[in-house]
């Protein structure tokens, strides 16, 4: 089976909250992972196999975006198969690049397999501008020279060169393209400044495990020596931590106790520290992890998302969530993208007492939040009003369901295993209109 056929854009989620979330829960495994990675099977002469590849509409545009270019890929459970060779076309359409951001992966890999990638800008997103200049700029760096013509981008390069590139900000994204267009290039590449994340690292085991001979990752200098090809793999992609960083504020917003299996507690050092700082108790093993709290959090004086290992943008709205129901004032500061606090408006029509001024948000917590109908306007923020509702008196309804089904695999079932009141629901009121 692939996709989620359950995904219709009309779902709301209808949260009956209240109820302490308890029990035992498996993470799946990272989108930020598996999205590069898939764009990198490109580079293989032979079939990838990747399992532990959520069911997520993110990763199913991104297989249809490896058909339409000549690919054979298929998604049955969590293992994906890729057939790369039958690939002939490195022009993506511009109605798939519109659907998905990280559609911008694939032009390191094509350039590298076909010498010429055409694409479309990824365009403007919810969450602030997200431009691709570093991108741009390291593909130039290695030989390819780049012609822009209204949202329309063609690269082409004869051949690839290694080159010393330096990021003037670590970009998870650049960082990501660069690797998988130097693999095959001529030499060494350092990336000076690279992206430490954890899906980098990933990125770098998967390439290797196909042949390339890439280090580094993890630190902020990562070293590629071009080899001349690329060979099949099978590859596990890492658990999500976005996903666990998720179900552990849960956890603590709704005061109940979750065991989290599958998980890295590794990659979420910055969560845990400002989690425990907010006075939830956290048990750590080496895959699996005891979340737990019974009283009202603790209001945490200042947080500010940063490049990893700091604290990751990726879970501002839901720590907010958390914050809006503790015992004082806190700070969250963000710094990675422009546009991220539009959950306060929707938590504040829960009941949440939180100020914005630039990229600030001051949250002066209140004893209770109270359900109503909120919209989740992007993928993050959506998951903060999931919790909001778990933990609220009475009925919430999120309304734009289809922004968390980019993330999440189906979060109804997810919380409904650990006792979430929680369903999905069409809104019958837009499908009559
Ligand atoms: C990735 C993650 C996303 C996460 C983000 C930051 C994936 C699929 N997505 O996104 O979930 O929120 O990292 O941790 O892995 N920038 C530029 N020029 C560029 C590239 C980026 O100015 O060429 C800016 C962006 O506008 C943004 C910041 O750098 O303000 C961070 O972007 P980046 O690290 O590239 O994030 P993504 O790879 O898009």
């Amino acid at each position: 089976m692939s996709g989620n056929p359950e995904v219709n854009p009309l779902d709301n989620l209808v949260i009956e909250g209240g109820r302490p979330l308890s029990g035992t829960i498996r993470i799946h495994g990272a989108k930020n992972a598996a999205l590069p990675i898939l764009a990198a099977s490109l580079l293989a002469e032979g079939k990838v196999t990747i399992r532990n590849v959520p069911r997520l509409l993110d990763i199913e545009v991104m297989l249809d975006i490896l058909r339409d270019i000549g690919c054979q890929a298929r998604h049955q459970d969590s293992v994906v198969t890729v057939e790369p060779a039958a690939a002939t076309s490195s022009h993506i359409p511009e109605t798939l690049m519109r659907k998905m951001r990280s559609s911008v992966f694939l032009m390191g890999p094509l350039l590298a397999r076909f010498g010429e990638v055409q694409l479309y800008q990824p365009g403007g997103c919810a969450i602030g501008e997200r431009k691709i200049d570093l991108h741009l700029r390291g593909l130039t760096a290695l030989g390819a020279n780049i012609r822009e013509k209204g949202s329309r981008i063609v690269c082409t390069a004869r051949k690839l060169s290694g080159a010393e590139i330096i990021l003037d900000f670590p970009s998870v994204g650049a960082t990501e393209n660069i690797m998988m267009a130097a693999v095959l290039a001529q030499g060494r590449t350092s990336i000076v400044g690279a992206a430490r994340e954890p899906e980098i690292q990933d990125l770098q085991q998967f390439l290797n495990a196909m042949g390339a001979k890439v280090s580094g990752a993890g630190t902020d200098i990562i070293t590629i020596d071009g080899v001349s090809s690329l060979s099949g793999c099978d590859y596990e992609v890492i658990p999500d931590r976005i996903v666990s960083g998720t179900v552990m504020v849960a956890a603590a917003a709704t005061r109940g106790e979750v065991t989290l299996e599958n998980t890295r507690p590794d990659h979420l050092t910055s969560l845990i520290h400002a989690l425990r700082r907010a006075g939830v108790q956290i048990d750590i093993g080496n895959d699996i992890m005891k979340v737990g709290s019974t009283g009202r959090p603790k209001a945490v004086e200042r947080i500010v998302t940063s490049p990893y290992p700091a604290f990751p943008t990726d879970l501002q709205a839901q720590v907010m969530t958390l914050l809006a129901l503790s015992d004082g004032v806190s700070i969250m500061k963000e710094t990675i993208f422009e546009g991220r606090f539009k959950h306060v408006e929707e938590l504040c029509r829960m009941g949440a007492d939180i100020r914005v001024d630039l990229n600030n948000a001051f949250i002066r917590g209140v004893p209770q939040l109270y359900g109503t109908n909120v919209e989740a306007t992007d993928l993050r923020a959506g998951a903060a009003l999931v919790i909001a509702g778990l933990a609220a008196q009475g009925r919430t309804v999120v309304e734009q369901v289809h922004h968390i089904d980019r993330g999440y695999d189906r979060i109804e079932e997810m919380f409904r295993q650990i006792g979430g009141n929680i369903v999905r629901e069409r809104n019958a009121s837009k499908v009559f209109s």
